[in-house]
């Protein structure tokens, strides 16, 4: 018999025992990032469909035709976020940061939402750790982002992972690159949609995943042979500073993301054993965001938004996963009404101490509650009938070795710590 409801298609349920992954990845990346100071930023799950729309761009598949985006109750727009950077950039101005120090090093975590073709690796809700650091620009803080994601990753045990990186260029550089691309695109057979992109965004049909048009633009000019003197300086001290921290890089001249406002360095880190989605994180600088939004001032911003659900598919393709059940380190059987009347209170006081415990519930009787104590991977089972507590003793059993000792009810909280270690 089928159940009643499912989770909405392409929206995935964490449960144990993989959900120890997913706080792991979770809590490894936003550890690589506080160890660089940047301070944690939670963020409403929806914003002003406009932010999107304006931050991210128009003619972007995020923006154009994957966004959940409906009227609330009131009858304005709102979009559920499908990335993290608007928002960031949107607190940070509404919230006047960007007068304090800066950069402003901020680093997130949490669902974000597209409507795009579920498949593994694929989600309309997926999970991201993130950081934006704002109003800085230096090579050296880029490398330092970088840096952070090569970081977590390796924490994590992933190996078969590389960073791809090029460089987008600045205003100065693109200008010319924009003439220069669609002049060779418009020089192609190319259908009526895609002409429109390439008026409008010609960038954009370079990430174009139909075969024919990817054949159709091999021979495209490169960004990077567009680079003014000042961008061309600015990507090559990103790169030496990698060296530096000792981040292996590969340049990757066609990178294009999916995202409108990347200006200068642009990575992308890809993990070989994933098949299609193979885009673990990503980022890059955006010089114009923040003034797109409606900022005062036009400061520059670098970040990364690295995907949670892949990097635990990874993990699995490399055999790093961990997957784990959360386990008690005592487990008690109460064998009658009266003992586990006790063992509840004696539970609870453990649990105050920090011992972790879990009881046999449902009344199984003794041979079924020892064998839920050996499943539970617990080091102590704690089991007390009702002639043992009319004695106020306890029985202790250690799991690992099978060993039994008697200990007396009271002072059971110290001798449990001691017998745990
Ligand atoms: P993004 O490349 O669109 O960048 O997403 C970052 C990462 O999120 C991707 O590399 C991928 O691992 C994961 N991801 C994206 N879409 C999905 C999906 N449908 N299912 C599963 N995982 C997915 C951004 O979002 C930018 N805000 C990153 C950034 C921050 N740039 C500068 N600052």
């Amino acid at each position: 018999m089928s159940a009643d409801f499912a989770a909405p298609r392409g929206i995935p349920d964490y449960f144990p025992p993989n959900s120890a992954d997913f706080r792991r990845v979770r809590d490894t990346l936003t550890d690589a990032a506080r160890l660089a100071g940047y301070g944690h930023i939670e963020l409403p799950i929806f914003e002003d469909t406009a932010l999107f729309a304006r931050g991210v761009g128009e003619s972007t598949d995020v923006v154009s035709k994957e966004m959940y985006t409906f009227a609330d109750r009131g009858d304005r727009s709102v979009t559920l976020r499908p990335e993290g950077t608007a928002g960031v950039m949107r607190a940070v101005i509404q919230h006047g940061l960007d007068r304090g120090q800066l950069p402003v090093k901020l680093c997130y975590a949490g669902p974000f939402f597209r409507y795009e073709k579920p498949q593994t690796g694929r989600y309309r809700q997926l999970q991201q750790v993130g950081v934006e650091a704002i109003g800085v620009d230096d090579p050296a803080l880029d490398a330092e982002v970088i840096a952070i994601a090569d970081e977590g990753y390796r924490r994590l045990g992933l190996s078969g992972f590389r960073l791809e990186i090029t460089s987008l260029g600045d205003n100065e550089s693109r200008g010319p690159y924009r003439e220069a691309l669609q002049e060779f695109l418009f020089g192609l057979d190319l259908d009526e949609p895609t002409r429109k992109r390439a008026e409008i965004n010609p960038l954009r049909v370079l990430d174009d995943k139909r075969p024919e048009v990817k054949a159709a633009t091999a021979e495209a000019p490169l960004l990077i042979d567009f680079l003014s003197d000042e961008a061309r300086t600015h990507f090559d001290l990103v790169l030496t500073n990698l060296k530096r921290l000792g981040v292996p890089y590969e340049l990757n001249p066609r990178l294009v993301r999916g995202l409108d406002y990347y200006t200068k360095t642009t990575f992308e880190f890809v993990h070989d054993g994933l098949g299609a989605q193979s885009g673990i994180g990503g980022g890059g600088r955006y010089d114009g965001l923040m003034k797109q939004i409606g900022g005062k001032q036009d400061l520059s911003g670098i970040g990364f938004g690295l995907g949670v659900d892949r990097t635990m598919l990874a993990m699995e393709a490399e055999g790093v996963a961990h997957a784990d059940v959360a386990r008690c380190q005592v487990f008690g059987v109460p064998l009658g009404a009266d003992a586990k009347a006790e063992l509840v209170g004696v539970a609870g006081r453990l649990r105050a101490a920090g011992i972790s415990v879990d009881l046999a519930y449902g009344d199984r009787g003794l041979k079924g509650a020892m064998k839920a104590a050996d499943r539970s991977g617990a080091r102590l089972a704690l089991v007390l009938g009702d002639r043992e507590l009319e004695e106020r003793r306890i029985e202790v059993k250690d799991l690992s070795n099978g060993e039994q000792h008697a200990l007396s009810l009271d002072g059971l909280i110290e001798e449990v710590a001691r017998l745990l270690g």
